[in-house]
Formats: structure tokens, C-alpha cells, sequence
């Protein structure tokens, strides 16, 4: 299991924590009251789902996923903002079909907790995936890679970091540029403006392009913090 510090925007949890803390403080020193009692539990259920989703739920989504892609036999992967590898993990037994699963990020500590290089490389060396893993250090905004270069590109609980919404789309035609045609493309991401993605996906000639609500697994805190799912060819 992740450590608290290992996982996604870790400050998310202060959020929950902190309020009920204070709450929970104050009733010690006034006296119990009811309505504070409600909010101190509400907010800690919000807490406690919000690392349901983010040590369990949010893999449960990526498997769920992984195992409706077909892959075919040398398939190239881009993991767009791969973090600790969670995504490319998924894809450890379908190792045989892959020719090589590359994973970039700007490695930010402030969207995921103990994020480097370096411990994303020790936790792939671990996998069926050693010797087809390869990390970059590299902006989607302006991704070292030719045109049309992956089979399928994936990338997770990224784009919503990333600001303002312009620089969102421009992420999306970085994406397209890179992927090959009829490849498939996958995004993971938070909240209702990921709605907007399908609008510019469809402007980018994606086909098939679907979006779904992940549902209780992908809720942070609460289901107003959804995570949507959008799938799509090229
Ligand atoms: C919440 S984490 C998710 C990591 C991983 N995809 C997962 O689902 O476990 C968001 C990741 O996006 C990376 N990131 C944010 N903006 C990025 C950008 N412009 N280019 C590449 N990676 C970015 C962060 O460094 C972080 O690793």
C-alpha cells in the first residue's frame, strides 16, 4: 500500500483533515455539540475516500481499462505524466506485446507525493516491463518525439494540473501529434472540464470518442470531484 506521502496531490487530504482537526479541537475545549460532530465525521469520510481513490480505486479504473485494450503485437506506449508508473504497471502482462512503454513527467512533488525519475525507475526495474521501460524527463506541452510515434497513449489524472484550459488543448494536439493513425488513446482525468476534451478531440479527428464517469472509485473527496474516463481512435 502507498504511503500517505506517496500519493496523488497529497495536500488534497489537508483539505479534509485539516478542517476536521480544527472542528474537533474546538469541540474539546467548548463541549460536545452535535452539528460539529456531523461535520467533523463527514469530513473524515470525505478524507478517507479521497485515499480510497487515490491508493486503491484509481487502479481499479486502469485495470479495468487495460483489460479492454487490445493490444497488437509490438505495440509502442506513451505514459503522458506517468508518475509513479501506476498506468504502465497495468500493462504488465501484456508485456509480450509491447515493444517498448515509455513514460514521461516533469516529475511534480506538489500533484504526487515522493515523484522522481529515480523511484519510478526502481519500482518498474520490479516488473515484466524492465527491460521495455523507458523514463524521460520531459513537458507534454512539448514532448521530445516524432510525429506519429505510439500505438497507444495513456495518461492519468495529468491534464487537470495543468493551467490555464488553453494549455489543456495544446496538451491534446501535443498528444495527437505524436500518436499514430488507428492508434488508440486513453485520458484519465478530473472534474466536469474534462467533458471539454471530447469537443477537441473530435477537432483533432479522433473517432469513437467516448466519455464515462468512473463512479465511486474515481470520486476525491466526494462525487462533486469526479473522475472521467475518455477513450477515442485516431
Ligand atoms: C496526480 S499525478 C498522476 C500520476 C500517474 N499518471 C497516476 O495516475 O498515478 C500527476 C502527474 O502529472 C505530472 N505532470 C503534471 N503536469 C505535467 C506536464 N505538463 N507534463 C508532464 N507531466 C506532468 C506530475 O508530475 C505528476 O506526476
Amino acid at each position: 500500500m502507498k504511503s500517505i506521502w506517496e500519493m496523488d496531490a497529497p495536500i488534497g487530504l489537508a483539505f479534509f483533515f485539516g478542517p476536521a482537526l480544527i472542528i474537533g479541537i474546538m469541540m474539546l475545549i467548548s463541549g460536545f455539540n452535535t452539528v460539529s460532530a456531523i461535520m467533523v465525521l463527514v469530513l473524515v469520510l470525505c478524507g478517507l475516500n479521497y485515499m480510497h481513490t487515490s491508493i486503491i480505486g484509481k487502479y481499479r479504473i486502469m485495470k479495468s481499462i487495460v483489460n479492454s485494450i487490445h493490444l497488437k503485437k509490438d505495440s509502442k506506449i506513451l505514459d503522458a505524466g506517468c508518475g509513479h508508473g501506476a498506468f504502465m504497471l497495468q500493462f504488465n502482462r501484456q508485456a509480450a506485446n509491447i515493444s517498448e512503454i515509455i513514460g514521461i513527467d516533469i516529475w511534480s512533488n506538489k500533484d504526487q507525493g515522493s515523484n522522481s525519475i529515480a523511484a519510478t525507475q526502481k519500482i518498474m526495474e520490479n516488473s515484466n516491463l524492465a527491460d521495455k521501460v523507458k523514463l524521460k524527463t520531459a513537458n507534454i506541452l512539448n514532448m521530445p518525439f516524432n510525429d506519429n510515434e505510439f500505438d497507444l497513449i495513456v495518461s492519468s489524472l495529468v491534464l487537470h494540473n495543468i493551467k490555464p484550459f488553453e494549455k489543456r488543448k495544446a496538451a491534446l494536439v501535443n498528444i495527437a501529434r505524436v500518436q499514430k493513425q488507428k492508434g488508440q488513446l486513453v485520458i484519465m482525468d478530473i472534474g466536469y472540464e474534462t467533458g471539454k476534451y471530447v469537443r477537441i478531440l473530435k477537432d483533432l479527428e479522433y473517432q469513437n470518442v467516448n466519455i464515462a464517469n468512473t463512479g465511486y472509485n474515481g470520486w476525491w473527496g466526494t462525487p462533486m470531484v469526479p473522475t472521467f474516463v475518455i477513450t477515442a481512435t485516431k
